[in-house]
């Protein structure tokens, strides 16, 4: 057997990746960490960068709990009692006490009755939504939607699949109108924040749409909202879209590897949900949980979240974001308004925004380029993502690099 063939047709084709400029295989790689100093947030040392420190905003870890002492302390001590790594899947014997605290604790915080966690928020998705969908459903999407739930749909058996304009009420209405009587059951999915523009799904209005249709499906309308992105940034207390929307999902779930600054996905619902996921979930089922040190680690992360601490950092996450936005826009920026810690800022144009990421590097500043096809076209963008690791100091360094000529 060889690899000449297959090779070949791979070499075209990673050719054409690299023609388009979006290949991801030359990746920077982090080194070294140092913490804040001199009122400046902390610095990353880049594998083949020398003695350059960068600024990064580009992290996930919107509260900076990824390297909060209690957190790390946390993870370190449940890895020296219990070990590295699960040994099992959760229903053979990989099952701990601190994985089932964090479901206990993360359902309380959402104020749902259960919980469940997964190897990742992605591996979360792909494993609920075949299970819940039956050849009579109809799924619901926003045409926005993450790559875990296009992926997730795709492994489902469902009768038929109607997309929305992003965030378009008045067409997610007339889908649910258009469809009475064709399908038993409807599942509208949606991201709860939007990974690359940093704003938000209408729960409010997408809940009471499911109500008014409700009964015009014989096993009526749930929805499930991916808020990744929402969980611990949007919220006076981090509950995320819900919370500035006033209004819960049917089922919702979040990574603990953005905000809560650790690793895993999860979900909240009722406790027939869960009962029925854990029993039916491919992914739960047959795939590691997360490690018990990250169980441990993540209720550690959550615990902060929820306390004076979490609503302080919070609260800055919120002031350091206004004030980036405020200062782009001032320099002359087109910038997506909201208020979400990520800040996207609209270029337009595949070279322009590349040669504004690579002059923010060229200045020790990590920032992340959106061009097609990751957006449409005449949507490029710089994804800036704001920390409450961050400080003021950052946030005028970047200003001045952004707006300088
Ligand atoms: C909306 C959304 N869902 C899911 C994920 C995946 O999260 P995880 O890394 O926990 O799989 C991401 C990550 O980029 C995301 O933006």
């Amino acid at each position: 057997m060889s690899l000449n063939k297959l090779e070949a047709i791979l070499k075209q084709q990673l050719a054409s990746i690299d023609a388009m400029g979006c290949a991801k295989r030359d990746e920077p790689v982090i080194r070294a960490r140092v913490s804040g100093k001199n009122g400046f947030g902390p610095r990353y040392y880049l594998t083949g960068c020398g003695e350059e420190a960068f600024l990064r905003m580009n992290s996930n870890s919107y509260l900076g709990l990824d390297c909060h002492p209690d957190v790390v302390a946390a993870e370190a001590k449940a890895a020296e009692q219990l070990g590295t790594g699960p040994g099992a899947v959760r229903f053979i014997s990989g099952s701990y006490q601190v994985h089932k605290d964090l479901e206990h604790n993360l359902a309380t915080f959402h104020g749902r009755e259960a919980a469940m966690i997964f190897s990742a928020a992605y591996a979360a998705m792909l494993a609920i939504l075949p299970p819940l969908i039956s050849e009579h459903t109809l799924i619901v999407s926003d045409a926005l939607n993450h790559n875990c739930i296009i992926n997730a749909i795709r492994l489902s058996r469902c009768a038929a699949k109607a997309v929305y304009g992003h965030l378009d009420m008045a067409e997610l209405e007339t889908i649910l109108q258009d469809n009475r009587g064709k399908y038993q059951r409807v599942c509208v999915v949606t991201d709860g924040v939007f990974s690359m523009r940093g704003d938000y799904a209408d729960l409010a209005q997408i809940k009471t749409l499911c109500e008014r249709y409700d009964d015009d499906y014989e096993q009526g309308i749930i929805s499930i909202v991916d808020d990744s992105h929402g969980v611990g940034v949007l919220g006076a207390t981090g509950r995320g879209t819900e919370q500035v929307c006033a209004a819960k999902a049917d089922i919702l779930l979040a990574t603990l590897g953005k905000a809560f600054g650790v690793n895993g996905g999860y979900i909240v619902s009722s406790q027939k949900v869960i009962d029925y996921l854990r029993e039916t979930a491919a992914l739960y089922i047959y795939s590691n949980p997360i490690t018990a040190a990250e169980a441990a680690a993540a209720t550690q992360a959550l615990a902060v979240v929820d306390s004076s601490e979490g609503v302080e950092k919070l609260a800055k996450l919120h002031s350091l974001s206004a004030r980036l936005r405020a200062g782009l826009i001032a320099a002359g920026f087109t910038v997506l308004s909201g208020q979400h810690a990520i800040v996207a800022v609209l270029i337009g144009d595949t070279q322009q925004t590349k040669t504004l990421v690579d002059k923010l590097f060229a200045h020790q500043i990590l920032t992340t380029g959106l061009s097609y096809p990751v957006v449409p076209k005449g949507q490029e963008e710089i994804r800036l993502q704001v920390s409450a690791d961050h400080t003021d100091k950052d946030i005028e360094l970047l200003l001045s690099v952004i707006s300088s000529n």
